[in-house]
This record gives C-alpha cells, sequence and structure tokens, in this order.
C-alpha cells in the first residue's frame, strides 16, 4: 500500500497499459465485454448485488477472464482509496434513478462523485454514464457541465442519443428499450489542462 494509505489499482494488474473502472455493474454484460475487447487493460468493476457479482464470476470462468478484479460493495467506499489520475474510464451505466426529491441524496452520481471522478481520471480519460431517466439525464449533465475538470464529449445531438459502437450493451438497457424509453449515453473527457 502507498504511504498516503490509498489503494495503486495498477499494482493488480502489472502488464496493464491502464485500469478501467465500472461502478454498479448490474450482470457485468459490460464489463465482461470491455474486458475481452481489451485484453491490455485492467478491469475493477464496483456492485454490491451478489446475484451480479456471481454472474460476472460465472462469465470470467468461462471465458478466461484474467483481467478483472471485483469490489463486491458501494462504490462510495472505494473511491477516495484511490489515488488521483489512477483510471483511464470510469463506467456508471444505468445507476438507480431515485426519481423523489426526498431521495436524490441517494444518487451515486452527484457532484461530489463527480469531483471524485474528476480527481481519480488521468487527464484525456473518459467518463460515461448512460441512464434512461429524464429528471437524471438533467441532474448527471448538471453536476458533470459545473465539474470544471470535464469536458462534455457532444457536439450534435446523436453524440448522446444512439449508443457508440464500442460500449457493448446492458441487460437493464434491453428492459428500458423494450419498455419504450429512450436512453442517453454521455462521454466526459478528464481535461489535460
Ligand atoms: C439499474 S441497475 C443497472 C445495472 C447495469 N449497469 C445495467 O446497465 O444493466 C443499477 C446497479 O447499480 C448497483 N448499485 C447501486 N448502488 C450502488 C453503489 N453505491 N455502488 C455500486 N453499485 C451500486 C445496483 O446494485 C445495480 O446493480
Amino acid at each position: 500500500m502507498p504511504e498516503d494509505g490509498r489503494l495503486d489499482p495498477a499494482q493488480l494488474f502489472p502488464a496493464a497499459r491502464e485500469v478501467w473502472l465500472e461502478i454498479g455493474f448490474g450482470g457485468g454484460e459490460h464489463l465482461a465485454s470491455q474486458a475481452r475487447a481489451h485484453p491490455d487493460v485492467g478491469f475493477v468493476g464496483v456492485e454490491p448485488f451478489v446475484t451480479g457479482v456471481a454472474r460476472l464470476l460465472a462469465e470470467m470462468t468461462a471465458g478466461g477472464l484474467g483481467n478483472i478484479r471485483i469490489f463486491p460493495d458501494d462504490a462510495r467506499l472505494l473511491l477516495p482509496a484511490l489515488p488521483d489520475g489512477s483510471l483511464g474510464r470510469i463506467f456508471v451505466l444505468f445507476p438507480d434513478p431515485w426519481p423523489k426529491k426526498r431521495h436524490h441524496k441517494r444518487r451515486i452520481v452527484n457532484p461530489e462523485t463527480v469531483a471524485e471522478f474528476a480527481r481519480l481520471l488521468r487527464p484525456g480519460g473518459e467518463l460515461r454514464i448512460a441512464t434512461d431517466d429524464v429528471g437524471y439525464a438533467r441532474w448527471i449533465l448538471a453536476a458533470c457541465l459545473a465539474e470544471p475538470r470535464l469536458e462534455w464529449l457532444a457536439e450534435r445531438a446523436a453524440d448522446w442519443r444512439e449508443r457508440p459502437a464500442d460500449w457493448p450493451p446492458t441487460r437493464y438497457e434491453q428492459k428500458a428499450l423494450a419498455a419504450g424509453r429512450r436512453p442517453v449515453y454521455f462521454r466526459f473527457r478528464r481535461r489535460t489542462d
């Protein structure tokens, strides 16, 4: 462990070029797919839901995926323990929207966690967030646009209304689409200056 008490995730993957983090991976389909597509990257997946962890472990075993580590608990316990600039990408896909105003404080994307994401990303690193909840989409966008270290990577509506080709689908997204809801896909870059 480094002297400042932080955990360096790169030590988990000595051969990897960088480390990517997924928060609330659910059944793990996006994480497993990214890990297959990027064998030179180390992946940390965070998910407190034990059935999701079991699903991903089964997929890792079946697919021989050695570049994933799992933190089976609340992401807010892990984030403060990671060093500045230690992550190349952070994914938060379809986080629970907590639509009632009195529950907004439970939202995993909020101004405090967005500041943590900006701290954890290396310059040029990327934050990806998806949601199918219109109110949460506005809230996420406001929090990320207010963070001066992040830059929204959208130039036209299709950039956030359509899922990019290198962004594998998730189980929750399929449910949202089947129910007629239209997700949004936000990408932000950690500024280099
Ligand atoms: C709506 S589901 C989406 C799952 C998956 N990302 C998908 O798109 O299918 C939200 C997930 O976030 C997880 N979650 C909720 N709070 C969390 C937290 N504080 N830290 C990490 N994961 C959390 C839940 O257990 C759940 O699996």
